[in-house]
């Protein structure tokens, strides 16, 4: 039996590795602590869970459910995005329900791409939208994202005949792995970008909602004419604490929209009525349950940047994500550092070229473990010493 091409070709998932490697030091008796895969460790809010447990007994919520979700939920959608971005949508046509945010940007490019077509993506990235694009046959042209352009997209620096032939362009903001983040103005040039070469824009926002310091971070769709070309991508897992549960949506262009649900349709039959019930009451979080939670990470995001810096690396405090995203020493490769980390002090940080070729030379922290294991963990780090 010989597997198919696109399956020969997958790079193993990034975090194999890294569970691997924990796994090993397990087998020795050694406990590590893992600021690696970001998956919080705070459950989800308990107003959330009892409303799947009252939805849960509705046999109502027993049958399939529409690919594109209940109405009630892409409702409390629009409601959400004109509440905290000021922006309106058609909840029949211009949003739609997802399995994850990863379900639907996996299957966008099976809306736009053709075998040979080209897709535009950052690197350093979110792995998905570059396997998305190999499984629809399509090529990936990388854009690297500079710390001196604050980790921005350079439009500038894409090449036109690249550009022409583009068929979607992939952005994200706050960002993952770099925890940068985006204004207006960098979302109007992306949109005229894509306007210009008559490209799909597809920005996955699914960290819009965890920022620090008051900072407040704006939709694309916030972007007049944003919606002829644009759709977003919004996930709860993060928000709020719920990426075991599997709840996003995606809105903008109902064209766009419809393309990703007629797909969608023909591959998964929708998600779960009675989790789509626990969207509905995450989207209805109050701003300072959202802030409280934020703080943790906030106090989290200082010790862990503190103790970066006092060992010697230059970390910054990002003004949004669950991540730091810092270089390694001189002389050393994201790999041989996160290697040195696990040997010497028996903690796990992901190496950043596996976002990327342009990641080579980091290392990103998650703030998703408990107090107590950061505590420990940088207890650790602390007596790191870079030679
Ligand atoms: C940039 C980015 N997009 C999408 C996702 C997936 O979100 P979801 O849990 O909604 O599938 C993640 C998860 O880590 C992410 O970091």
């Amino acid at each position: 039996m010989k597997l198919a091409k696109r399956v020969q070709d997958l790079p193993p998932y990034l975090f194999v590795g890294i569970s691997r490697a924990i796994a090993k030091k397990k087998e020795q008796g050694i406990e590590v602590i893992s600021f690696g895969i970001g998956d919080p460790d705070i459950p989800t809010p308990k107003s959330v869970i009892d409303r799947l447990k009252k939805a849960s007994e509705n046999p109502v919520h027993h049958r399939y459910p529409e690919s594109e979700g209940l109405p009630e939920f892409r409702q409390s959608v629009a409601k959400f995005y004109s509440d905290r971005f000021n922006v309106d949508l058609d909840y029949k046509t211009e949003i739609i329900n997802l399995i994850g945010a990863k379900e639907g940007i996996a299957h966008a490019p099976l809306c736009f791409i053709d075998p040979g077509d080209i897709a535009l993506v950052p690197n350093p990235a979110y792995p998905v939208y570059e396997i998305g694009t190999m499984f629809a046959g399509g090529e990936t042209v990388f854009i690297d994202l500079l710390e001196e352009n604050g980790f921005l997209i350079d439009f500038s620096s894409i090449d036109t005949s690249v550009a022409k032939k583009a068929k979607m362009l992939w952005i994200n903001y706050p960002n993952n792995p770099t925890g940068a983040v985006a204004n207006l103005e960098f979302y109007k040039e992306a949109v005229e970008f894509c306007k210009d070469f008559d490209i799909a824009l597809m920005h996955d926002a699914c960290y819009t909602e965890v920022t620090f310091d008051g900072y407040v971070a704006p939709s694309i769709l916030q972007v007049p004419g944003a919606k002829d070309i644009a759709i977003e991508f919004h996930s709860l897992s993060k928000t709020a604490n719920m990426t075991g549960w599997r709840v996003g949506s995606a809105a903008g262009n109902p064209d766009l929209i419809n393309a990703l649900m007629r797909v969608k349709s023909n591959i998964d039959s929708g998600l779960s009525q009675a989790i789509q019930e626990m969207g509905m009451e995450a989207l209805s979080l109050s701003k300072d349950w959202i802030t409280e939670n934020n703080n943790i990470y906030k106090n989290r995001r200082d010790k862990v940047v503190a103790t970066l810096q006092a060992i010697g690396l230059d970390a910054k405090a990002p003004s949004a994500t669950l991540y730091i995203w810092t270089k390694v020493p001189d002389g050393h490769t994201s790999a041989s550092f996160t290697e040195k980390l696990l040997e010497e002090v028996n903690v796990v940080v992901t190496p950043g070229s596996g976002y990327g070729t342009a990641g080579e030379g980091y290392i990103r922290l998650s703030l998703t473990i408990p107090d107590d294991q950061i505590d420990e963990g940088l207890n650790r780090l602390s007596k790191f010493t870079l030679k």
